[in-house]
């Protein structure tokens, strides 16, 4: 089981041409409304790219919060629409989660407003992992409060079991205890520089970057570095670029999550796959995610990934007999 620890999002969205300038109006070309949340979009992802027969039963459990409100109740509707096991979201009296997205056609910009997902507790955390075991994976993010992803991550690593940390977003620093604890990073470029202080725009620079994670303990780094790819090393043996497939971006709202979360299924602890097979898996999956609008309803599924593997083997092959 997949345990995620995180956010969800009502996330309001809007393409614009570009940002407007301080004081300045701009008039948007489309407006959509639905699920996001760092936390919900990678369980959806998770859900979705896991292949398991329907009476196994969902594959991800979301630990989270909603407010007690109308929006609350249909997002956590299209969680289990999607195959997301929601018995730990609960509801707050607060505003349910918000997020102002704007998508131009070169990047995003979001503004999260937090509500009910600073409503979670520890005893939350104590409930959704009572069963918890050694061959569980606990997924967190910085959705919600540092304190209670540092409570969640200890009580995860003295269970024994896998722990990911997507550290986003950024504020500063991670203390080190929280690194102490996380078995596998994943970090996107601008944490990466808030969290080590070093920009990773080559070669040289990413490396320098891991060995700072590396230097905290952690085992697993994996950069995320947009349409450039990912960098990826296992602290002994393996380091490697996994560039991205080239694709028309629409909207890569949801591309670090559909990421993460498809990271988490193709885990080696899962046994399946090489780390670098997994990180290929996730990056295939995410290069699906950007060429479609919206967070969690543009995660591709499982089938959707293997029939792009299997399209592009025959390529692979022909560009190794020419
Ligand atoms: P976002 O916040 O936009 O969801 P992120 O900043 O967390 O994303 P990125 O590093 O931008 O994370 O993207 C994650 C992964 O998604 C990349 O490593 C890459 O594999 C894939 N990806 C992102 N952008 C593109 C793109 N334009 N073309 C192809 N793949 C992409
Ligand atoms: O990572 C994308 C997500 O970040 C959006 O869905 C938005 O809700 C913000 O949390």
């Amino acid at each position: 089981m997949i345990y995620v620890l995180g956010s969800i999002n009502n996330d309001i969205s809007v393409e614009v041409d570009r940002i407007p300038n301080k004081g300045e109006t701009v008039l948007a070309d489309n407006y959509s409304m639905g699920l996001g949340g760092k936390g919900a979009n990678q369980a959806v992802a998770i859900a979705k790219l896991t292949y398991r027969p329907k009476e196994s039963g969902p594959a991800v459990k979301l630990i989270g919060r909603v407010g007690n409100d109308a929006t609350g109740a249909e997002l956590v509707r299209q969680l289990n629409a999607h195959g997301v096991d929601t018995e730990f979201v609960r509801s707050v009296n607060r505003a349910t989660g918000t997020a102002l997205v704007a998508v131009t056609p070169k990047d995003n910009r979001i503004i999260v407003y937090s509500g009910a997902n600073y409503g979670i507790t520890k005893s939350d955390v104590d409930e959704a992992l009572e069963h918890a075991t050694s061959k569980d994976t606990l997924l967190c993010q910085l959705e919600v409060p540092l304190y209670i992803v540092d409570y969640a991550l200890r009580k995860a690593h003295s269970i024994g079991m896998s722990t990911i940390l997507n550290p986003a977003p950024a504020v500063g620093k991670l203390p080190d205890d929280v690194y102490y604890n996380v078995d596998m990073i994943v970090p996107n470029e601008t944490e990466t520089q808030i969290l080590t202080g070093i920009n990773p725009q080559d070669a040289q620079s990413e490396a320098a970057a891991i060995r700072a994670f590396h230097a905290h303990g952690v085992q697993f780094v994996v950069l995320t570095l947009g349409a450039r790819g990912v960098a990826i090393s296992d602290a002994s043996s393996l380091s490697a670029h996994i560039p991205a497939r080239k694709v028309k971006a629409v909207d890569t709202t949801g591309a670090g999550d559909t990421f993460v979360g498809a990271l988490a299924v193709a885990y080696p602890h899962v046994g399946m796959y090489s780390f670098k097979e997994a990180c290929k898996f996730a990056s295939r999956a995410a290069s699906i995610t950007v060429s479609r609008r919206g967070a969690a309803e543009s995660i591709p599924t499982a089938k959707e990934v293997y029939e792009l593997y299997c399209n592009e083997i025959p390529k692979q092959k022909k560009e190794k007999n020419d």
